[in-house]
């Protein structure tokens, strides 16, 4: 383990005004959201899809970091280069998830552990003789009648500090994930509760497993209301609250933190991390780690056909330029009609 390179690797995944674009959705998620556009999920249109993100126009004066599949981190791009080495090329540094998903967790209904330890160190190994620089996993954490209970939160934990120790052992910078899902009626005070103990936790497992915390990125949930809840709470709410809950919990040595979209609509999640970063006076960088709000209008405007590429690359780069503002809390609403 080289904890300069992975200092190094980690500061510039929140370089100032650039965050990182989640495209690393399983073969599952992908054909639900290629499915809702009548799109084949067909291991080519993936190709194709994602090979007209990563050409957008911009994307790298915006966009530090992607996000892989396993599926597309083998695959080429249209220049025939590999996915990897087309982002290098770029500037964009490419990643990779490694958990194999969240199952269920024994003894525990309606909860979930990740999986995805067992052969991990080998299949990192080949991740980085691929050119992944750092890893994804992400741990699933719900609010419900009688849970989170605390040894869901404890488990998951344990998994995401024994992926980062992995990680690190190979200079692979671990993007830590612990989401606590918007799905549901819950306020937003129990969504702070439940994200400020889990986060407390994964802090504690984190330290335990003696993993270096200037070579991660920590990668949470804002601090939201359910999407349920009747009662909408203000984005100076949201801001204010996800501030006080990481200042609670994220050591000063961690060098960013980039959110996860979570379900948000894309200028939500732009107005959030604006609000966010102004209020931030916290050490850390504060970014975007976005799937969804980057992606999905993108998604639709490109449906399947690449005739479309161009008007869907617009609006993948006008995402990524907004939320770069947001990063920098230079961000306002009326941008929007530029
Ligand atoms: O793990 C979650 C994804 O990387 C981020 O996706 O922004 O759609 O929540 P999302």
């Amino acid at each position: 383990m080289n904890i300069k390179i992975l200092n190094q690797i980690a500061t510039q995944m929140v370089t100032e005004s650039k965050g990182i674009l989640a495209m690393d959705e399983s073969h599952g998620t992908c054909k639900k959201r290629f499915d809702a556009l009548n799109i084949e999920a067909t291991e080519e249109n993936r190709r194709l899809y994602r090979d007209m993100l990563v050409t957008a126009e911009s994307l790298s004066s915006y966009i530090s970091g992607a996000i892989l599949f396993d599926e597309t981190i083998k695959q080429k791009t249209s220049q025939n280069l590999s996915f990897p080495d087309y982002l290098k090329k770029i500037g964009i540094l490419p990643g990779i998830k490694v958990d194999t998903g969240a199952k269920p967790f024994s003894c525990h209904s309606n909860e979930k552990i990740t999986e995805g330890l067992d052969n991990l160190p080998q299949r990192m190994e080949g991740y980085k003789s691929l050119g992944a620089k750092f890893a994804k996993w992400r741990a699933v954490i719900t609010i419900g009648d009688d849970i989170p209970s605390t040894a869901c939160m404890i488990a998951n934990s344990h998994a995401l500090a024994r992926y980062a120790s992995i990680c690190q052992e190979v200079d692979i910078v671990p993007i830590v994930e612990p989401e606590v899902l918007m799905d549901g009626p819950h306020n937003i005070q129990e969504c702070f509760d439940v994200t400020n103990k889990m986060q407390s936790i994964l802090f504690e497992e984190l330290d335990k497993l003696d993993i270096s915390l200037s070579g991660i990125i920590l990668k949470p949930n804002m601090i939201t209301s359910g999407s349920d809840c009747k009662i909408k709470s203000s984005s100076e709410e949201i801001a204010e609250l996800t501030v006080r809950c990481l200042g609670n919990n994220v050591p000063i040595e961690v060098p960013g933190i980039a959110f996860l979209s979570g379900g948000q609509s894309d200028t939500e999640a732009s107005i959030n991390l604006n609000n966010i970063n102004k209020l931030n006076d916290n050490p850390w960088k504060v970014t975007f780690s976005y799937g969804r709000a980057l992606q999905l209008e993108a998604m639709k405007k490109w449906n399947g056909n690449n005739h479309n590429n161009l008007d869907a690359q617009k609006i993948i780069s006008k995402r990524a330029h907004m939320n770069s503002l947001a990063s920098s809390g230079q961000y306002n609403l009326s941008m929007e009609n530029d």
